[in-house]
This record gives C-alpha cells, structure tokens and sequence, in this order.
C-alpha cells in the first residue's frame, strides 16, 4: 500500500482516489500523525497544502522516517522537501494558478517514463521552488516554473510542482503509476472482487458466531455493508429499517420488499408517531434533526433489545467520514449537524463493524455491482438521514408530510421517466411555509408553494442547479399543482452550492 500525508490541500482525497484507480491500495494520514511504516507501505506521497513552508507554523515532518521507501512530493510536499535541504522557496511573482506546459522532461528518469513533452500540467501554488541544493537533479520544467520537477540524486525521493492528481494534468495518472507502480513496486491487485474476498474472510474471523445488528436505510452504503455482512454471517445478521414517517411516498414496503429478496434477515418497524411526537412544534432545523436523531436511537435500541445476545453493531460508514480532517486554518464550524446514526455505539454499548470504512463512495457502488445488488439501489440519490423533515420548513405534521410526499413522488417519477434521473446528483421537493394567492376554476385559491431542487455534483461537497428543460419543468409543475391537493405554485432552486446548501435546512 502507499502512505499519503495529509498537509490539508483540498486535493488530498483526489491523490488517493487516483492511485485506488490504479488498483492499488493507500491511505491518508494527517502529517502530524505519521503511522507506523510497516513492510506492507511501499511508498510515500506528501500532499499539497494552503501553507507556506516560509511560515511560522509551517506543517512539518521528519523525512527521515521514510528512509526506506520512495518519497514522491507534491507542490507543499516537494516545496517542503526542498526546503528542509537547504533549497529556496520563494513565494512567486504571480500565483501560479492553472494550466501549463512541460517544456523540458528528462525522459531517463523513471518518474517521467513515457510523459510526453509538452503535455499539460495544471498548477496551483503561491510559494515556488526557486532553488534547490547540488543534490538535487532538476527533471521537468515549464516556462514560467524552472523546477516543476526534481529528484534527489541519492535518494528514493522526487519533487512535483503540479498536481498529477488532477484531471487537468493530462498525464497525471501515468506518473502516479510510474511512482506506485514501477518505482515502488506495488502490485495491482486492489480490486472490487479481492476487496470481497477478503473483507469477508476478515468478517468471518472476526464475528465468527456473534450477531450483529444493523439499521439499514435503503441507501448504497448502508445495503453494501450488510450485503457483505450478511455474506459472512447469514442469518446472524439482524437488519432492521425504521419508517420515521418521514420517508418517500411508498419507500417503506418497497425498500423492505426488496431486502427481502436480497434474503436479508430484515424487520420493518413502524414509529411514525413517535417521530412526530417527537417533532411536534418544533421549528428550527437543529432541533428538528436532535429530535429525529434522538427518536431513531431510542426506537432502534428498543427493537435491537428484543434480540438476545448481540454483539456488534454493523454501519455503512466509508471512507471520507473517518479521514481524520486536517485543519491548518483554525478549527472548522460545523454547517449542519448531519444525523445518521451517530451516538448509537456509545449508547448500545457495542462493538462496531464497518466493512466500508476504507472506501470511496464510488468504490462502494462497484463492490455493490461485484456483489449483485440491484443498479436501482446502487443508483440511488443520496437521502438525508432525517429525511422529509428537513424539506418541510418549519414544523412537521403528518398532513405535511403527504403533501410533500406527493410532490416528491411526481417529481422523481418525471425525472425517471424523462431520463433525466442518472443526470443529476439528487434532487427532491421543499415544502414551505409560504401562501400564495392563485385561482383555479372561477376560485380563489390561497395554498402552499413548493421548491423543486436538483443539483449536479461528484460528492455533495460542492453543487450547482441542474439545468433542467424547461419543457420537463412546465410537465412537472402542471402536474403537481393539478393533483396535489394544496399547493397551488411551484418555484424551480437555481442557487449553487457554495453559498447556499443542497438541503433548505
Ligand atoms: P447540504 O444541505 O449540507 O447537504 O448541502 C449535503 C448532502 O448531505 C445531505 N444531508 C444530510 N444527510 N443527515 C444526512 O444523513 C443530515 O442531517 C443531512 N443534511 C444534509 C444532503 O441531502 C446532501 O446529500
């Protein structure tokens, strides 16, 4: 496996993704918590950074831990190689910021094997390498950057200035497999079928004949989890879904139809009323996601007492939810606190199983597909855990909640219909609290307006509004204000993210 340094650059996660593409298997660490390197670590990869190794409180490492093994430095990595041996790193006259042209690459050199001279590179860096020490062998450059790449003479170690990890960097990703293959020496043998193999000849170790119990959602993560569970274990596996009552028209009996015929041994709980119990009167998004959060442990604790002698307590956690976040400008806020079934394990007092927690969302949706999961599952947008409750702004009542619920259903159903659903990221309805006047037949109305909302995105960190046909939207809007019993305007969302967020709430 290769070892990947966290110095907090946003493209960290990329790095690793594009080396799991090459089928070989790596993990990100934050800097300041450098693992044990054990033999199974072939390679190193240090990351980029928003810092200046020029700064006070420059994020640092010993190198000399790596001794062993190759080194490969990207932008704040090779910045900081250099700069701990002596090199100059000045900050640039003009921000190096996008696309640029190798115009020198020393085809010797194995980093560089078959990298084509003038092939585009995408840089992105305040700080350059002005100088580096005798040592240092300079292998690559573009016009505006004299050292875009280096490698130390005696040493395993090679600096980049761009970002391989990049779409943009055209060859990048013959590079980083010049590194993790051809230097380090890592075999390709990541894939999704050994990835099976072997997390369920690790399962079976590890819970032998212990149950497990499990909340399932019908989402990816959470259905590829207990798939692979329910591969090691059978039966001893215990699913249970809960209806919050805040569901999709009809979701309930199909998602628990189809775990049936997944042959997962799943119970469906009914706690619509006490989740509204629970939300009743309550208006601020916060409180509305503590009080469905609180009332989904309680309801799940109480039916995962009901089977005797459990032990472990399966989720759907994956990758990005556990690397542990660098934060090298001051502690982040938290936007919005995301409920999923955070808090169970302490209450439960049980040991957690997480077979996903080593990968990429998308990297779950393919071990899904090597596991034989129906596409309609693996294509699912993603749903928030609180559901319906935070796209009906303000307090939540069941006359609400079937209001929306039909939106909703006409809406997603367009969408599929149209060929449009694989296109965007999720989408879904907002229910407001807004009247407005309007008229139908010879009446005066005065009804609700609902918010359509869609959006593109890779990973929900970033979003923009789906440019829908307005033909599709005319159907759509048409269709909801004639057969939805109180709503009498619909309005279409085009804010992207940032600024504004995927959900109202
Ligand atoms: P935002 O609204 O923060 O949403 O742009 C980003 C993604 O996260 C989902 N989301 C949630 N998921 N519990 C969840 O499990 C939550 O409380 C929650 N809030 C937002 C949202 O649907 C989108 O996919």
């Amino acid at each position: 496996q290769i070892l990947i340094l966290d110095f907090g650059s946003q493209y960290t996660q990329l790095i690793a993704r594009r080396v799991r593409e090459l089928n070989v298997y790596c993990e990100i660490h934050p800097f300041n918590k450098v693992p044990d390197l054990h033999p199974g670590i072939k390679g190193v990869i240090l990351s980029g950074s928003p810092c200046s190794v020029r700064d006070k409180n420059a994020p640092d490492v010993n190198m000399d831990l790596f001794k062993q093994v190759p080194v490969l430095g990207v932008c704040y990595g090779a910045q900081l190689i250099a700069h701990q041996s002596g090199g100059q790193v000045l900050p640039s006259h003009a921000r190096e910021y996008g696309r640029a042209k190798l115009t020198t690459v020393d085809h010797h050199n194995n980093l560089l094997k078959e990298i084509s001279l003038d092939t585009q590179v995408w840089m992105s860096h305040a700080d350059t390498i002005a100088a580096v020490p005798s040592n240092f062998e300079v292998i690559a450059s573009t016009p505006s950057v004299a050292i875009a790449a280096y490698k130390v003479k005696d040493q395993n170690v090679w600096g980049i200035q761009f970002h391989p990890e990049v779409t943009h960097t055209v060859e990048g990703k013959n590079l980083l497999r010049n590194f993790v293959v051809h230097i380090c020496g890592c075999a390709q043998d990541w894939t999704p079928d050994q990835f099976v193999e072997s997390t369920v000849e690790g399962l079976k170790k590890k819970l032998g004949n212990d149950k497990v119990v499990m909340a399932l959602s019908g989402g990816v993560d959470s259905t590829v989890a207990a798939t692979l569970i329910h591969k090691a274990i059978g039966k001893n596996l215990h699913c249970i879904f809960v209806d919050n009552g805040l569901l999709r028209k009809n979701e309930f009996m199909q998602v628990l139809d189809s775990y049936k015929d997944m042959g997962l041994n799943i119970k469906g709980v009914d706690a619509k009323d006490k989740f509204y119990t629970a939300l009743k009167g309550l208006t601020d998004p916060e409180a509305k996601r503590k009080a469905i959060g609180k009332t989904f442990i309680d309801v799940f604790d109480e039916e995962s007492h009901k089977i005797s002698d459990v032990k472990w307590l399966g989720q759907g956690t994956i990758y990005p939810d556990v690397i542990e976040s660098v934060s090298v400008n001051g502690p982040s806020v938290t936007i919005k606190s995301h409920h999923n079934v955070g808090g169970l394990p302490d209450k439960m007092k049980l040991k957690v199983v997480e077979p996903l927690n080593t990968l990429f969302k998308d990297e779950v949706r393919v071990v899904g597909k090597t596991l034989g999961i129906d596409p309609a599952i693996l294509g699912r947008h993603p749903f928030p855990g609180p559901g319906l409750g935070i796209r009906i702004l303000g307090d939540i009542t069941a006359d609400k909640v079937s209001i929306l619920q039909e939106v909703d259903h006409i809406f997603i159903s367009g969408l599929r219909q149209h060929g449009l659903y694989d296109k965007v990221w999720q989408a879904g309805a907002i229910l407001t609290p807004l009247q407005a006047v309007g008229v139908m037949g010879d009446e005066r109305t005065y009804e609700r307006v609902v918010s359509l909302r869609a959006v593109t995105s890779t990973d929900g960190m970033t979003a923009d509004w789906a440019h829908l046909p307005y033909e599709f939207l005319a159907e759509i809007s048409s269709d909801i204000i004639n057969k939805v019993k109180g709503v009498n305007r619909v309005v279409y969302d085009i804010s992207s993210k940032p600024p504004a967020t995927i959900e109202w709430e």
